[in-house]
């Protein structure tokens, strides 16, 4: 369907015309005054320096010409020469029944259908998932499900840490553990055990330890270095402990990431790029972009007109190992390969800002990415504690996700037994349900690049700019709707009428928006605009319902009319928590 805005706009391009006005200058908006009007037209000002004539008088022509619309039942000219506008119930009504005619509420797809790549997630195999991971998980798989519901073909990458030096160091903190096993005797010559030596439990406690071990001992620290570049040089026994390593702690994360909602098309990690990377370097020398500085393989960066001085992104170290940008790069000679996408958009850590402009410059310059492909950078803030520094446990240590999201549940269980609303069996998976959008809530609403403060009490409250709060208007409707089916029986339906009453055109004007929200979302890469836009129906919503009466009213057909209404406004919120990666339960 068409945005409101271009249905304004087609209605007023033919006005200025019809006074010899270039159309071109029409642009509408939402109105930055909603006590004067609901959208605006500010052409006029801009056409004025063009015709030299004063923007009101040039206003008042285009307001005369426009008059007898249908689609206004407003439309006047004010100082210094805004065009403000106030839509006709009956079109606005209209054009609300269009849209919950439609699967997708309305919604304009893209034009052009794009394969993009969204890298998010990025865990660290056998290191435990910590809050870091979460914004990246969160985000990213919000900006997912937004591309997809625009029609783009959309591929999640959890590009999991899966090559790196942890590795060598839980190989070498097994070989002191336990020295009797295969994987460390040169002469072995029989087939790996199909069982890993170790739990997922015992895995988690050996990371931590070879990794303090490290940082005293250095004979150990070298050990494991060798151990990792023997292992990416594809020693056999330690490919095997690798490949148990990743099995035990695969099952782990996709139980986590389960918990948050959160799934991925491809489990890649950096080990399926190692491939890539000798073509990747032949390619870049071959190019003459890489030189040799001090040992090292590089490719200068900078650019004419760069604020900063960027330094040359390295290739190869020294000793010949590959590093983190090397990594990256034959990810995408990879993708571009598989996919060969019309963008990228990494979810990572905006301390990595860096390495991404480098990695991107390198991929343009030598081709391996077209110029023209969009490759953006979503580098997102800390989530900080109540005290202003990043968030801690109690005792200081780093918290893992598992058990945060724990502290929610058991803080949101307490709440709703508290309150009474849920039925027992539903207790549980009700405060997982609400916990995970507070959570998501609590993080998504702030633009992503900002820190922000984790404050549970804060995000479990059913009032405020909360996920549960939204939640609580969704249950509401769910409540209304279920009542009124008892009431009436069947499903009587009727088409949702002309605004009869201020808080029914507001809630009406919000959901015409639906369609535009996400656009915005989607292009500008920020779930935040949903948030905004949920908070903005739900608020509609409960001013509506504590001004008109539904269950109460008494002519059947407008009754029919309001629960019309009231059922879009519940599908429109249900999608939005859809696209963010949330769900709403049945009571609370
Ligand atoms: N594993 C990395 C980390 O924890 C994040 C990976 C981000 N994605 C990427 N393509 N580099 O810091």
């Amino acid at each position: 369907m068409k945005r409101i805005v271009d249905l304004i706009a087609e209605e007023l391009e033919p006005a200025f015309a019809a006074r010899g006005y270039d159309p071109g200058y029409v642009r509408v908006t939402l109105s930055n005054r909603p006590d004067l009007c609901e959208y605006q037209c500010n052409g006029a000002m801009a056409a004025a320096r063009a015709y030299r004539k004063k923007p009101i008088e040039i206003a008042g022509e285009v307001v005369e010409e426009a008059k007898d619309s249908p689609l206004f039942s407003r439309i006047e000219a004010v100082m210094p020469g805004f065009i403000n506008v106030s839509l006709n119930p009956e079109f606005l009504a209209r054009y609300l029944q269009e849209m919950a005619a439609e699967e997708k509420l309305g919604l304009k797809e893209a034009e052009k259908k794009e394969t993009i790549i969204v890298d998010y997630g990025g865990a660290n195999v056998a290191k435990p998932l910590h809050v870091g991971h979460l914004r990246s998980a969160v985000i990213g798989e919000s900006i997912k499900r937004i591309g997809r519901y625009m029609g783009h073909h959309v591929i999640g990458d959890v590009h999991l840490g899966d090559w790196g030096l942890q590795m060598g160091l839980i190989i070498e903190e097994l070989r002191d553990r336990q020295p009797d096993l295969p994987y460390f005797d040169e002469s072995y010559e029989g087939e790996y055990p199909a069982e890993a030596p170790f739990t997922i439990s015992q895995l988690e406690e050996i990371y931590p330890a070879a990794s303090a071990k490290a940082k005293t001992d250095e004979a150990f620290r070298e050990r494991a270095h060798q151990a990792t570049l023997r292992l990416q040089n594809g020693y056999a026994p330690f490919r095997a402990i690798w490949k148990h390593i990743m099995a035990v702690s695969l099952q782990d994360l996709k139980r986590n990431y389960a918990n948050l909602n959160v799934s991925f098309d491809l489990w890649k990690g950096e080990s399926d790029a190692d491939p890539y990377i000798p073509g990747l370097i032949q390619r870049l020398v071959d190019q003459g972009l890489a030189y040799e500085s001090e040992g090292a393989l590089v490719v200068d960066i900078a650019k004419e007109g760069d604020a900063k001085e960027y330094p040359p992104c390295i290739v190869r170290k020294s000793d010949g190992a590959a590093l983190y940008a090397t990594s990256d790069l034959a990810t995408i000679v990879e993708r571009e390969q598989d996919f060969h996408p019309d963008r990228y958009i990494y979810v990572v850590d905006k301390r990595q800002e860096l390495h991404f402009i480098q990695v991107f410059r390198v991929a343009k310059k030598s081709g391996i990415v077209a110029e023209e492909t969009p490759m953006i950078f979503l580098g997102f803030g800390t989530m900080n504690g109540k005290d202003g520094g990043p968030f801690k446990t109690r005792d200081g240590g780093v918290m893992r996700l598992e058990h945060l999201i724990r502290d929610i549940n058991e803080a949101v269980y307490e709440k709703i037994r508290e309150k009474q609303k849920v039925p027992e069996e539903e207790m549980e998976q009700t405060a997982r349900i609400i916990g995970l959008a507070a959570l998501k809530y609590g993080d998504l609403s702030n633009q992503a690049t900002k820190d922000y403060v984790f404050d549970v009490d804060r995000f479990i409250s059913f009032e405020g700019n909360t996920g549960p709060h939204i939640q609580y208007m969704i249950v509401r409707i769910k409540s209304i709707l279920e009542k009124y089916r008892d009431l009436r029986g069947g499903e009587e339906t009727a088409p949702i009428r002309p605004a009869a009453t201020g808080t029914e055109k507001k809630l009406q004007l919000s959901l015409c928006r639906f369609g535009e929200v996400v656009e915005t979302a989607f292009y500008e890469t920020a779930p935040h605009r949903i948030c905004q836009y949920m908070a903005e129906v739900s608020d509609a919503f409960n001013d509506f319902y504590q001004e008109n009466k539904i269950l109460a009213e008494e002519d059947e057909g407008r009754q029919a009319a309001l629960i019309s209404l009231i059922t879009l406004t519940r599908r429109v919120l249900d999608t939005c928590m859809d696209l963010l990666g949330m769900e709403s339960p049945e009571h609370m």
